[in-house]
């Protein structure tokens, strides 16, 4: 993880939606050659599903698009604020209990709502949660897996601008 930009995306049960962000994320910048620049991980606000792979709807879709989603649900944890400079929560629920175990300034400052990232969002609305598929039909796991890849691509660009050691892969 030294070196890297290291990046955790963090749901409710971690295996919905921060597992299909995770996934989207690392395909893309493996896509553009640029994975081993990025420590990528996901980890769920709750430990209810602590051991489990993504959902098995959540794989089926991602799988449509090459991705393969890999690992397995874990809580987040107090030192994910050492490990990691930026966490992304997929909803406001669990933006708000990220917050709520910072401890400084500099950890508040690593938190964010993944679709602040979304290119579909106005500037002026106030940002959307990532659905919850958890409880719906199949279709919501289609909705998740397009704002992920959508966010992603949006993200990514944000942090090549934002990170110097990209300097030499822009021109
Ligand atoms: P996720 O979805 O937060 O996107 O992984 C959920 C998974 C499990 C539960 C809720 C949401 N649950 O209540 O068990």
């Amino acid at each position: 993880m030294e070196n890297k930009i290291n990046i955790l995306f963090v749901c409710l049960g971690n295996i919905c939606r921060s597992p299909v962000a995770e996934g989207s994320f690392r395909h893309i910048v493996n896509q553009r050659g640029i994975g081993n620049y990025f420590y990528i991980d996901s980890a769920g606000t709750s430990s209810f599903h602590a051991g489990e792979p993504p959902n098995i709807h959540a794989r089926q879709v991602a799988k449509k698009y090459g991705i393969i989603l890999e690992g397995f649900s874990r809580g987040f944890q107090k030192s994910d604020f050492e490990k990691f400079q930026y966490i992304f929560a997929m909803d406001h629920n669990n933006h708000f209990d990220i917050l709520a175990q910072t401890e400084n300034e500099d950890h508040k400052k690593k938190v964010a709502l993944f679709r602040q990232f979304d290119p579909t969002v106005q500037q002026s609305d106030k940002i959307p949660d990532v659905p919850d598929p958890y409880y719906g039909g199949v279709d919501g796991f289609d909705t998740v897996q397009n704002i992920a890849l959508r966010t992603s691509e949006n993200l990514l660009n944000w942090l090549i601008s934002r990170h110097k050691i990209f300097g030499e892969m822009q021109s």
